[in-house]
């Protein structure tokens, strides 16, 4: 009798706590569903521990939706958002490449090709004069050292060729911190990564506000890689264009964090200037902080690029560019650029809202 009456309410806690762990079943959880394994995660999401941001561990996202799926493309490249990798070639276990242990910070997890692979479209790149070739190196002073060089760029950009060619509906950003100073030097290194072939002339940039041409005419022509350059005079150098010159950018680094604030950077016109037709928003520390990154690359980021769109006379952010892409407490920097994809594209809160036939009508 005694052991009967108390075995009820074991059996209902043993059945409520195995109802709570079985929320979901192996390879079917969503997003914020608890796991333990990657197994338990659906698809475009993995198993990740954010311990500044949540208890015990997550289904969150991996994958950025594409919007050239969702639209035609029959729509200005100015009207999509990319995610952009803060110094994307900065990369956790890059093999040392000069015989000298590097001693600079990382900023990614995964290659170039991952990155591309999972939907990051504009890469940030410091290109140098090292060794008579073109390095890609994390350094200061405008020079590069053995203990700052990571790697070659042409590896680099053989890797973004390769998802180029492969990948023939896509296009790619590349914004370079440009250090080279040997003339022709970066077009000698494109050309070698036979990447001149998709380069997006100078000549079909908008200069006085307009919109960009149609992504459908960019893919059809092939020319699908736009390289933006820091140097100003390479653009009648080299042909390769000044980056300021069609895109407004706020402050880098821990001075772009400060909630409610987004200002330019030194060298972009003020974020309002609609002579520019891109808006760049930055979201990164100084001094990357991984395990900080979860929560920066979450609810931070979203209030940020609200912040931004005021700041640049109601524009939403064209490139979103962060650290550590893939940490966040759920949706992170994906469901992010599908809140701008959504507004650039159909003034919805979400881009899965523009498809024809959603609640959300296309504005
Ligand atoms: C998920 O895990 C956390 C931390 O371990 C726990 O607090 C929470 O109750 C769990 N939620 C579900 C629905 O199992
Ligand atoms: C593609 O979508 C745009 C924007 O919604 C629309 O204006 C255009 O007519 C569409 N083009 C085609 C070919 O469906």
């Amino acid at each position: 009798m005694f052991v009967k009456n108390i075995s009820l309410p074991v059996t209902v806690a043993v059945v409520l706590l195995t109802t709570a762990a079985a929320a979901c079943s192996p390879g079917t959880c969503r997003v914020k569903d608890n796991c333990s394994t990657g197994r338990d995660c659906g698809a475009g999401l993995y198993c990740y521990s954010c311990e500044v941001g949540f208890p015990g561990s997550r289904c969150v996202r991996s994958k950025a939706t594409n919007p050239f799926r969702i639209l035609n493309k029959s729509v200005p490249l100015n009207k999509y958002a990319f995610l952009t990798t803060h110094n994307a070639f900065a990369i956790e276990g890059e093999p040392y490449h000069t015989g000298v242990p590097r001693i600079t910070v990382t900023n990614q997890e995964d290659t170039v090709t991952q990155q591309l692979n999972n939907g990051v479209r504009a890469l940030m790149l410091d290109t140098y004069d090292f060794e008579g070739d073109i390095w890609l190196c994390h350094s200061f002073g405008g020079r590069c050292h053995d203990f700052t060089a990571l790697e070659p760029a042409i590896d680099t950009l053989r890797e973004i060729e390769a998802f180029l060619s492969g990948n023939p509906s896509e296009i790619v950003t590349v914004i370079l911190e440009d250090y080279v100073h040997t003339p022709n030097g970066l077009t000698k290194v494109f050309t070698e990564a036979g990447l001149m072939k998709f380069m997006f002339p100078l000549s079909k940039m908008p200069k006085n506000g307009q919109d960009w041409p149609l992504v459908s005419e960019m893919v059809a022509n092939n020319q699908r890689l736009l390289v933006f350059t820091s140097i100003k005079s390479k653009e009648s150098s080299e042909g390769i264009a000044y980056q300021w010159n069609y895109m407004v950018e706020n402050q880098y680094g821990d001075d772009g964090m400060k909630a409610g604030e987004c200002s330019n950077r030194g060298e972009s016109s003020a974020l309002n200037d609609k002579s520019k037709s891109l808006v760049l928003v930055n979201y990164f520390r100084s001094v990357p902080l991984k395990p900080m990154a979860c929560v920066q690359n979450s609810g931070d980021l979203r209030d940020m690029l609200q912040t931004c769109y005021g700041a640049a006379g109601n524009r939403w952010a064209n490139f979103v560019a962060v650290d550590f892409y893939k940490r966040s407490e759920g949706g992170g920097t994906f469901e992010a650029t599908d809140m701008l994809n959504g507004e650039l594209l159909c003034g919805c809160k979400d881009v899965h809202s523009c498809s024809a036939g959603s609640s959300c009508t296309v504005a």
